[in-house]
């Protein structure tokens, strides 16, 4: 983290804007703080994009936008990588954070980060039009830095380094691995799908109830799991559930938008969380 750091704090130093990108499911969780620090201490703006936006809760998106277009010195918006036409904003979007650049002899240089698996390389690949980035639903594929220029007067930069998400709350963890944005050995699927299924279950038990044929009433995350388990014929072969099996069915719905339209936060939501985690901090001081 320190080396990303450095080299992303040396990058900013000839920078105008910096595109941030983020999983609109989970905005919170999936931001490197580090970015938002390192962008307000040098003094440039950000464009804050929401990316698989066609995969979130339209609603959550909304009031995440919202949220951030408060904040100064940043332009939220929702974009999906894979909609031509979100990505085609883009340079206009950020030419409105740094007018007084442009044209060959001032440049605007824009710079991209975010965390892996959030879509960067998919965005720089469909701002270019062309294959630059290796695009991956395994975390990290995107490895060294490149400036390209983005059509006249503009350049645009990748992040040198690997910037890993800032794991502080438990909570963000399982949101982040159920997103893929975390690798599959640093945590154990069953536990990520027991926890994603109590955020469902509280906050879209209709997706629930129509994908599994399951009332969810009553009914818990690992009580979820076992039910897709007999639903899915997960069994291991001297008997019982094959809940790993199970937790890998329902990750993969989630994540290819199976189920529906799905955040796994919202900014009252995150807001609760931190107070939670505050509060019992503060009891255990
Ligand atoms: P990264 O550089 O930040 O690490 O992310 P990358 O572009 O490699 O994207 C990670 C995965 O997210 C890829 O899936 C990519 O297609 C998907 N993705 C990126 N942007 C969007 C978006 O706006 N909407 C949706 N639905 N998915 C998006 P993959 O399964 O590895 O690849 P593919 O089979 O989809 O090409």
């Amino acid at each position: 983290m320190n080396s990303a750091r450095r080299s992303f704090a040396g990058a900013l130093a000839a920078m105008d804007v910096v595109i941030e990108v983020m999983d609109a499911r989970l905005p919170g969780a999936s931001c490197n703080p580090m970015i938002e620090e390192l962008r307000r201490f040098r003094n440039r703006s950000c464009l804050k994009l929401l990316n698989k936006a066609d995969l979130a809760d339209p609603d959550a998106t909304r009031e995440w936008i919202a949220h951030y277009n408060t904040q100064p010195g940043v332009l939220a918006v929702a974009i999906s990588a894979k909609h031509p036409a979100d990505v085609g904003r883009i340079p206009a979007l950020a030419r409105q954070l740094a007018p007084h650049r442009s044209g060959a002899e001032k440049p605007l240089r824009m710079i991209l980060a975010g965390i892996p698996n959030v879509g960067k390389s998919t965005l720089m690949n469909a701002l270019l039009k062309r294959r630059v980035a290796k695009v991956g639903d395994e975390p990290a594929v995107t490895k060294g830095q490149q400036t390209l220029d983005l059509g006249p007067g503009m350049t645009l930069t990748d992040t040198p380094g690997l910037m890993w998400p800032k794991i502080e709350h438990d909570a963000d963890g399982f949101m982040l691995a159920a997103s893929h944005a975390i690798g599959r050995n640093a945590v154990i699927d069953e536990e990520v799908a027991v926890n994603l299924g109590t955020i469902l279950l509280a906050r879209y038990p209709a997706f629930i109830k129509t994908r599994y044929r399951i009332d969810t009433i009553g009914l818990d995350g690992e009580g979820l799991l076992e039910h897709i388990a007999h639903l899915r014929g997960c069994v291991r072969k001297g008997g019982g559930f094959d809940l790993e099996k199970a937790a890998n069915v329902f990750l993969t719905d989630y994540r290819a938008g199976t189920l529906g339209r799905i955040s796994l936060e919202t900014p009252e939501s995150r807001q609760r969380m931190l107070a939670a985690v505050a509060k019992e901090d503060g009891a255990t001081a």
